[in-house]
C-alpha cells in the first residue's frame, strides 16, 4: 500500500472511532463563512489538532475543526477552516482533508470562499457561483506520482463544477430571492493581494474573481470523481477602485455580511441532493 493510502487509512480509522456514520456531503467553509455549522444538528466535532496526519490551521477567522452533523436527512461533514498553501503547508497537506472526506463516504463536495471581484460589474457582497476556473497561477496538487486508487494520471477538467448542481443552486437562489452572479474563479497562491496590473491581467485572462483557495481542493475532488459545487463571496474590487487598498479585515467583514445568503443557498442545496 502506498504511504498516502496508509496515512488516509489511519486518519479515517481515528475519525471512525469518534464518529462512525458515513458522510454523504462534504462542505468546506471559507474565510468569514464559519456559521454554516449553526444550521446542522451537530453530532460530533473534532479539532484538526487531534486528527492524525492533519495539518493545523493558523489563519484568523478559521476555527480549525471537522464538524459532523445532520441537515435534513443528510449526513454532512464540514471543514470549519481550510488549509492554504500561503500558510506554508505543502500542497499535499492543503488537499489532504478532501481525500480523507472521500474515504469518509462523501458523494458531493461544496466549497465556499472569499474572493476579489475582477468583473467590473460586480459589487462587494455579491455571491458568485463558480462555473469554471483557471488554475495556472496556483500549484497543481496532482504533480508527483499518481495514486491510481484516487484516479487517472490525466484527469478530465471539462466540467469541474457540476452543471446540475449549478442549476439547482440558481433555482434555489431565485426561490429565496437572492441575487447570484456566475463566473470564472482564478486561483493564486497569495498571500499578497494582487497589484493593479495583476487585477487587470486576471480580467483580461477571462476571470471574474480571484482568490487564494478552492482550486487545489476542486482538482483533487475531481481526480477522485467527486461532483463539486463552489461559491464565492466577492469581498473587494481590486479591478475598479483606483484608490482601493485591500485588507484582510475588510475581506472578513464583507464575507460575514454576505454569509446568511450563502448559508441559505448551501443549506437548501444539501437538502436537495
Ligand atoms: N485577491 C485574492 N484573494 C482574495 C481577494 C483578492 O482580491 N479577496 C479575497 N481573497
Amino acid at each position: 500500500m502506498s504511504d498516502i493510502l496508509k496515512k488516509i487509512g489511519e486518519t479515517v480509522d481515528f475519525i471512525r472511532r469518534h464518529y462512525n456514520e458515513p458522510s454523504q456531503v462534504g462542505v468546506v467553509l471559507g474565510s468569514g463563512l464559519g456559521h454554516f455549522t449553526d444550521e446542522l444538528q451537530v453530532q460530533k466535532e473534532i479539532s484538526y489538532n487531534d486528527i492524525p496526519h492533519f495539518p493545523v490551521s493558523t489563519v484568523e477567522g478559521h476555527k480549525g475543526k471537522l464538524v459532523f452533523g445532520k441537515l435534513g436527512n443528510k449526513n454532512v461533514v464540514v471543514m470549519a477552516g481550510r488549509f492554504h498553501y500561503y500558510e506554508g503547508y505543502s500542497i499535499e497537506d492543503v488537499v489532504y482533508p478532501i481525500r480523507v472526506m472521500k474515504y469518509l463516504g462523501i458523494e458531493t463536495l461544496i466549497l465556499s470562499n472569499a474572493a476579489g471581484g475582477v468583473n467590473p460589474a460586480f459589487n462587494v457582497g455579491d455571491l458568485m457561483i463558480i462555473t469554471d476556473h483557471i488554475s495556472q497561477f496556483s500549484i497543481n496538487p496532482l504533480i508527483g506520482k499518481n495514486e491510481p486508487q484516487f484516479g487517472t494520471r490525466f484527469p478530465d477538467m471539462s466540467e469541474p463544477y457540476k452543471k446540475e448542481l449549478i442549476s439547482k443552486a440558481k433555482a434555489i437562489a431565485a426561490d429565496l430571492k437572492i441575487v447570484v452572479r456566475e463566473g470564472i474563479y482564478l486561483s493564486v497562491t497569495g498571500p499578497t493581494f494582487e497589484t493593479r496590473a495583476e487585477y487587470k491581467m486576471i480580467h483580461v485572462l477571462g476571470a471574474d474573481a480571484v482568490g487564494m483557495s478552492t482550486v487545489p481542493e476542486v482538482i483533487v475532488a475531481r481526480h477522485m470523481d467527486i461532483p463539486v459545487f463552489a461559491m464565492s463571496v466577492i469581498t473587494d474590487l481590486g479591478i475598479r477602485e483606483e484608490e482601493n487598498v485591500i485588507t484582510h479585515e475588510e475581506v472578513l467583514e464583507a464575507a460575514q455580511a454576505a454569509e446568511p445568503k450563502m448559508t441559505a443557498i448551501v443549506k437548501h442545496l444539501v437538502q436537495q441532493l
